[in-house]
């Protein structure tokens, strides 16, 4: 199964701060944003371009370009919804769909209860947000939707900021072809199912509600 994690140094600045317990939902949200934008640069890195014709002030140069680039940006519910702007600000193209699922706190097992995707979604690149894959079941379930809605494993990213161990396997088992980029692989889940050591519950961060 494809991981990668990406620790380029300013990501892992960004990281710590992320992490820590007093930084505010002001801040939270900004850092997921522009950790997001730098994931992106990586998760994209392998996109193929086209060739097109530019004409400089001096003369037509060959150069190469995104043509006909068709991505999808899909963010699982809710703290998924806080990468979307880092990676529209690459990829401003892109279409946005929504997978809303959230993990039932004492089976741990994901709910899914909403989704919205572009129509040619078998046509387009996927990258699957959710900060944070703890269990993988979200992830999984997410996957597993989006490809019963024509998306093809090859064409599907998973994107996320912080991994456990557990969820890379999971996502592995679902589907072992989907890419994963994570900008830390954490050590183990604890008890109830958080990432240890992660950085508590995005969504409560990110939004200030429980
Ligand atoms: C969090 C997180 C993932 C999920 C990860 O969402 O944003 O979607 O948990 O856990 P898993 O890998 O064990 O499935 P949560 O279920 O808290 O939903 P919410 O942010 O919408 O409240
Ligand atoms: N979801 C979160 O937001 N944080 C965790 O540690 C695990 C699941």
């Amino acid at each position: 199964m494809p991981l990668h994690v990406v620790d380029h140094p300013l990501i892992q600045h960004k990281m710590s701060i992320l992490r820590h317990k007093d930084t505010g939902p002001k801040e939270f949200r900004e850092l997921v944003e522009e950790i997001a934008m730098l994931m992106a640069y990586e998760a994209t890195r392998n996109f193929p371009l086209e060739p097109v014709d530019v004409e400089t002030p001096l003369e037509t140069t060959r150069m190469r370009a995104f043509l006909g680039k068709k991505v999808a940006v899909i963010p699982i519910l809710r703290a998924g919804l806080g990468m979307v702007n880092g990676i529209l600000q690459l990829i401003p193209a892109a279409k946005v769909g929504h997978v809303g699922i959230y993990r039932d706190h004492d089976t741990l097992k994901p709910v899914d209860y909403y989704s919205k995707f572009p129509e040619d979604l078998a046509e387009r690149d996927v990258l699957l947000l959710d900060p944070m894959l703890a269990t993988g079941g979200s992830a999984s379930a997410a996957i597993e939707f989006l490809k019963s809605k024509g998306a093809r494993s090859e064409a599907i990213k998973f994107v996320c900021l912080v991994a456990a161990p557990e969820g890379v396997r999971r996502i592995d088992e679902t589907d072992n072809v989907v890419d994963i980029y994570t900008a830390a692989l954490d050590r183990c889940l604890n008890s109830f199912g958080y990432i240890m050591p992660g950085l508590g519950d995005a969504g409560d961060r990110m939004f200030g509600t429980r």
